[in-house]
């Protein structure tokens, strides 16, 4: 009989410092920088982020969204036997934010790693986790998407500081004789590495190049257009099904204006996307999850239901995840 993976459990967590488009625009004006509530929501749909405290990492994000999904799977961590964390703001160099989250939950023993695929992270590191729970390898996966985004942003730079937010999505995938994870489909183009990034490193101690985000986002707001419905429906074809069956989307949050250009390709109404884009800014590899969670909590996403879960970001990285729920 064919091994599946599915979602036993979803959960989330949001820093509690709520910081509004007004917060930003008063905060930034003390700089002499001009932006407006205005243009955030018209040109991104944001409305309001959540920033970290100083002393909150990734993986004290990634610890409460990950003790929600164990508690909604019914599960303790000492039946996790697989860790991977999706992040770009990893609380080290090394090591990973999932070691660190595995000691934090007290899930000692298991493999856990990391996956850097910037804001396509989680259906990158779902991806892997079921390819992992189908061939054997592992069993009960705890899947996070964690990042503190805010402590890379260059509050100088109105273009990108306006954008971004804080947060953790979690998900336990479980071995599963029914799907669960229907298909998948994931790429990238390292030609585009300039357009999104944290060019800086360390080196000798001390921080080599600028170690804030950087990004031209009007490319990346072209490749994701172009981009994200194609994965969807080569993700969609692998599991012999239509945009017709797809209940839910749950894309990448980052831009509602590109959230509305895919659905409208993918001929899907507004009211079958998950947006949380309003009130959570772009958390990367956070988003999805989040969104995931949040929307089964609402009540919206329910069992039995298709959904269709689309990542894009720095790489330039791209894929689609689609599954029962
Ligand atoms: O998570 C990874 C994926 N990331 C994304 O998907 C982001 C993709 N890109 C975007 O979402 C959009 O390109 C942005 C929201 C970043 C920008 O929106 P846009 O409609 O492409 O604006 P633009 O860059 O063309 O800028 C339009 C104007 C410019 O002024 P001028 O040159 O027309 O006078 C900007 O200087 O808006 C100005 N502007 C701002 N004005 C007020 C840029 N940022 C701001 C701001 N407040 N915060």
């Amino acid at each position: 009989m064919r091994r599946y993976s599915r979602i036993a459990g979803t959960g989330s967590s949001l820093p509690p410092r709520r910081v509004t488009n007004d917060d930003l625009v008063a905060q930034l004006a003390q700089q002499g920088i001009e932006t407006s509530d205005e243009w955030i929501v018209e040109r991104t749909g944001i409305r309001s982020r959540h920033f970290a405290e100083r002393d909150v990492a990734s993986s004290d994000l990634a610890l409460e969204a990950s003790r929600r999904a164990l508690e909604a799977a019914g599960r303790q961590p000492q039946d996790i036997d697989l860790i991977i964390v999706a992040t770009s703001t990893p609380d080290m160099v090394f090591p990973s934010t999932a070691c660190i989250l595995q000691h934090k939950l007290g899930a000692n023993g298991c493999p856990a790693f990391d996956v850097q695929a910037v804001c396509s992270g989680f259906v990158y590191a779902l991806t892997v986790a079921d390819a992992m729970i189908q061939s054997g390898a592992a069993s009960r996966a705890l899947v996070v998407g964690a990042e503190v985004f805010s402590r890379i942003l260059d509050f100088k730079d109105r273009t990108t500081c306006v954008l971004f937010g804080d947060g953790a999505g979690a998900v336990v995938l479980e071995a599963s004789e029914t799907p669960g994870i229907l298909a998948s489909d994931l790429h990238a183009d390292g030609s585009h590495v300039g357009i999104l990034c944290v060019p800086g490193n360390v080196y000798g101690g001390q921080i080599l190049g600028d170690p804030l985000l950087k990004m031209d986002g009007q490319a990346v707001f072209k490749l994701a257009v172009g981009l994200l419905d194609k994965a969807a429906r080569a993700t969609l074809d692998k599991a012999g099904l239509t945009d017709a069956d797809v209940d839910w989307l749950i894309p990448h949050q980052a831009n509602i204006r590109i959230m509305q250009s895919t659905a409208r390709k993918l001929k899907l109404p507004m009211d079958k996307v998950v947006v949380t884009v309003d009130q959570h800014g772009n958390t990367s590899a956070a988003s999805i999850p989040l969104a995931l969670d949040h929307a089964v909590r609402a009540g919206q996403v329910k069992p039995g239901q298709t959904v269709l879960l689309e990542g894009v970001g720095g790489g330039f990285t791209w894929g689609a995840v689609l599954l029962k729920i």
